[in-house]
Order: structure tokens, then sequence, then C-alpha cells
């Protein structure tokens, strides 16, 4: 499901005093893309997303999900809408700590009114999906924060909607964690198809997606593939290296498909350079395998 936002405003009013929170901002986020946010704090990004999840109202301008123009709808609406197309991580984990983690993603189900036996079956495969299966009977205090934080994703997940909204899902993690985490929003994006949209702070995370948008003072500055975001970040690991240039390929293979179907290149020139790319795909993914990183 796309998600289209156009000359966004959001000024907030407190007393005498004015904060624009969003200036003018737009952006588009195509049907099953993943897309970051990235840009320092007070810049607009949990209101962008909240104002996309239906939680908050824009002051003025355009945000369209799908079919479904966000912006006009009525708060009696908005709340039928994120029930349906909106799944939401929070920057602070809202589980319920009396509940386990079973319980904390089956409680997302109940208000959609889906019988025990489906609401049992689906939190189960929701569970495997994060990884969580042996954890399913766990409190939030007896697991550990990256694992806190996937038994909000899949709590998320619980409506199955086609958007998936993820405010700082790494927030308080350490790198490694915060790399398991991220690795399951892209599993989510890549494998059920789900359009993402993860805000961070932390150029290492969002890196992941397939384009990285730069938030500041309320307005989108750039966009970055994966590769320059890397490059800006100045030093790297060399896996991360591998990485950035396996995306870049995959990048161009969706390009060069595209370029093909829209009859811009002819058919032998399509499969020749279509099988460049993958001997250079492979060598790169054997190389990230020698250095001991599963794919
Ligand atoms: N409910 C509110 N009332 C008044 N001002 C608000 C409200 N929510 C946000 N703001 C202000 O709007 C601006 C943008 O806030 P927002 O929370 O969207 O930033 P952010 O980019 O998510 O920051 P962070 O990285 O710290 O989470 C800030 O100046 C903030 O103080
Ligand atoms: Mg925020």
């Amino acid at each position: 499901m796309k998600v289209l936002v156009k000359d966004l405003i959001r000024v907030y009013r407190l007393g005498n005093v004015e904060v624009q929170a969003l200036r003018g901002l737009g952006m588009e986020v195509k049907e099953g893309e993943m897309v970051s946010v990235i840009g320092p704090s007070g810049s607009g990004k949990t209101t962008l997303l909240n104002i996309i999840g239906g939680l908050d109202q824009a002051t003025a301008g355009y945000v369209q999900v799908g079919d479904v123009v966000v912006t006009a709808l009525q708060p009696s609406q908005l709340i039928d809408f994120r029930r349906k197309s909106v799944g939401h991580i929070f920057q602070t984990l809202n589980l319920i700590p009396t509940l386990t983690a079973a319980e904390n993603v089956e409680l997302s189900m109940i208000a959609m009114g889906a019988s025990r036996g489906s609401r049992r079956k689906r939190v189960k495969q929701l569970l495997e999906t994060v990884g969580l299966t042996e954890r399913a009977n766990h409190k939030p205090d007896e697991l550990s924060g990256g694992e806190q934080q996937r038994v909000a994703i899949a709590a998320a997940l619980a409506n199955d909607a086609p958007v998936l909204l993820a405010d700082e899902p790494t927030g308080e993690l350490d790198t490694v964690t915060a790399k398991i985490v991220v690795d399951f929003l892209v599993k989510v994006n890549k494998e059920l198809g789900k359009t993402v949209i993860m805000v961070t702070h932390d150029p290492k995370v969002a890196r992941v997606a397939d384009r990285i948008l730069k938030i500041e003072d309320g307005t989108i500055k750039a966009a970055l593939t994966p590769a320059q975001i890397v490059k800006e970040e100045g030093a790297i690991s060399y896996v991360d290296q591998l990485r950035a240039r396996i995306a870049d390929i995959e990048a161009q293979l969706v390009k060069l498909d595209e370029d093909f179907k829209a009859g811009k290149i002819s058919g032998d020139e399509y499969v020749e350079r279509r099988q460049n790319l993958k001997q250079t795909k492979t060598s790169l993914d054997e190389e990230l395998h020698r250095m001991g990183v599963v794919t």
C-alpha cells in the first residue's frame, strides 16, 4: 500500500507559543517499499508518523494511505482506518507489564473481534516470525530489550495491516541487538510485503531501507540511497560496504527489469546486463558469507 504526503503542516500551540513541527513536508513511499526517515531530535519525525498513522491530525496538507485520504477523515473514521491499515511500533514501548509476550500480541487482536482459536493460531505464527516462540510465556521484564522490541513488532503485525510504522524501534538498544531487531523489520518488509516507514536517528539503522529520507526542521532535506548514507557516515566496516554494494546491485536489478518491461532495452542487452549484475552479487554474497555474515 503506497503512502503519499503533500505539503504537510503541523503547528502545535502551547499558550501563545507556536511550534511548527512540520513545515510543508512532502514524501512518497511506494507499495512494498521500506523507507527510513532520519533526522535530529525535534525535527518532526514522530509527528509525521503519527499523522500518517491517523493518531494526530494535520494543521494543513494532504496524506493518502492506499486509497484513503487520511487528512479528510473524521475522528471516528480515523479509528477504523488505524485498525485496518496501520501497524504502529512506538518510540516508547507500550507492552503491558503484567501480560506475557503471547498475551501482549493477542491483545491487539481482541479489538478486531477475532475468535479465540484464530487469535491463538496467529499469535503462534507472529511469535515465530520474530523468533520468539521460546519466549511466548515470558513477561516483558523477563525479556531483553531486543526481545521486547520484537514482541512490539509482532503486536504491530497482529492486524495484518499493509503499512507498518516504526518509531525509533532500536532507540534503547545496543548496536548488535539493534541489528537483530531491524533485520526482523526488513524480513517483514521483504517476506510479508508490508510497506515500512522506519524513523531513526541512527544512520547505521537507516541504511537497511530501500531509501533514506533526511528530515530537518519539519521538511525533507534530502533523499539518499543506502550506498550514499554509508558514504556519508565516513568510517564504515568492510561488511557494511559489502552490504551497501549488494543493496545497490539489487536496486540496479529492479531498474533493469523496469527498463526491459518498458521496452527501453533489447532482450539481448537485458539478459547480458542481468547476468553480469547477478554474477557480481553472487560473489559479494559469497564474500559476506566468508566474513561469517548470515544473509
Ligand atoms: N503535543 C505536542 N505539543 C507541543 N509541541 C509538540 C508536541 N509534539 C511535538 N511537539 C514539538 O514538535 C517538534 C517535533 O517533535 P517530534 O516529536 O515530531 O520530533 P522527533 O523528530 O520525533 O524528535 P525525537 O528524535 O526527539 O523523537 C518538537 O519541537 C516538539 O517539541
Ligand atoms: Mg520522536
